[in-house]
C-alpha cells in the first residue's frame, strides 16, 4: 500500500510537473507561427487577441460605482490559456502571460433581482504581456516586467497609448507587491 501510494505521488507529481512545462512554454509556442503570432511583434507592439472571450479564460469582474444607483463601469479580466493554473503553481505569471481588461459602460435598470446593471457599450480594452526580461528597452510601452497598453474599441491592432509610466503605472503602484497586477479580484488564482 505505502509503495503503492508513493508510486502514486510520483505520478501525480511528475504529472503536474509536466503540466507546468508545458503551460510555461505555451505563450512562447503560440507565438512562434499561429494566428496569435501578431499578438507581439518584434518592436514590441502588441494588439488583442482574436476570439479572447472564448479562447481565454475568464479571471475576474470590477464594478465601477456610479454616482448615481447602479455602476458605472464594469471591467472584465481574460487571462491567455494557462495563466492562470501556472500563477497557481508558481506564484507568477509565466512570461508571455496575456491579461486583457474589457472596459465597458453600463446600463442599469430595476430588474426582479434589485436595481442592476448590466454591460452595455465596450469602450476599449487594457492589455498586459508578461515578460520578466524586458525584452524592450527602447519601447515606452514596456517596462518593469510588463507590456502594457490600452486600445480603444475601434481599433484592437493599435495602441494609443504612449508610455506605461505616464499612462498606466501610477495607477497601479497599489498592486505593486504582486506584481503590478491586481490579483484579489480574481479568484481563479488562489489555490
Ligand atoms: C485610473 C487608474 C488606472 C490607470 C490609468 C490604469 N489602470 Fe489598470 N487597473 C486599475 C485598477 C484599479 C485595476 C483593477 C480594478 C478595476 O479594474 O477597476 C486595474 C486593472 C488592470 C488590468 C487587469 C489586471 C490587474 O492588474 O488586475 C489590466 C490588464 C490593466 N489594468 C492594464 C492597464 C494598462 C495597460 C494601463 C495603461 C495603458 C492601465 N491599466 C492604466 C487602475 C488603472
Amino acid at each position: 500500500m505505502t509503495i503503492l501510494r508513493s508510486a502514486m505521488a510520483a505520478l501525480s507529481t511528475s504529472i503536474i510537473a509536466t503540466g507546468i512545462g508545458c503551460l510555461v512554454s505555451l505563450p512562447a509556442r503560440s507565438q512562434a507561427g499561429s494566428a496569435q503570432s501578431q499578438l507581439v511583434d518584434a518592436a514590441g507592439n502588441m494588439h488583442i487577441p482574436d476570439n479572447y472571450r472564448t479562447n481565454y479564460e475568464y479571471l475576474g469582474s470590477w464594478s465601477v460605482a456610479g454616482d448615481e444607483r447602479g455602476a458605472k463601469e464594469m471591467h472584465t479580466v481574460y487571462a491567455s490559456p494557462g495563466a492562470a493554473e501556472a500563477y497557481r503553481a508558481t506564484g507568477k505569471f509565466p512570461d508571455g502571460s496575456v491579461l486583457v481588461k474589457e472596459v465597458q459602460s453600463t446600463a442599469t435598470a430595476v430588474m426582479t433581482t434589485g436595481t442592476v446593471s448590466h454591460v452595455d457599450h465596450l469602450k476599449g480594452w487594457f492589455m498586459m504581456v508578461k515578460d520578466s526580461k524586458n525584452s524592450h528597452p527602447d519601447n515606452k510601452l514596456w517596462g518593469n516586467g510588463w507590456g502594457w497598453s490600452w486600445f480603444d474599441a475601434d481599433n484592437k491592432v493599435k495602441t494609443t497609448s504612449k508610455d506605461f509610466r505616464s499612462d498606466c503605472l501610477g495607477c497601479h503602484i497599489p498592486a505593486k507587491a504582486t506584481d503590478w497586477i491586481y490579483v484579489s479580484g480574481y479568484p481563479g488564482l488562489k489555490k
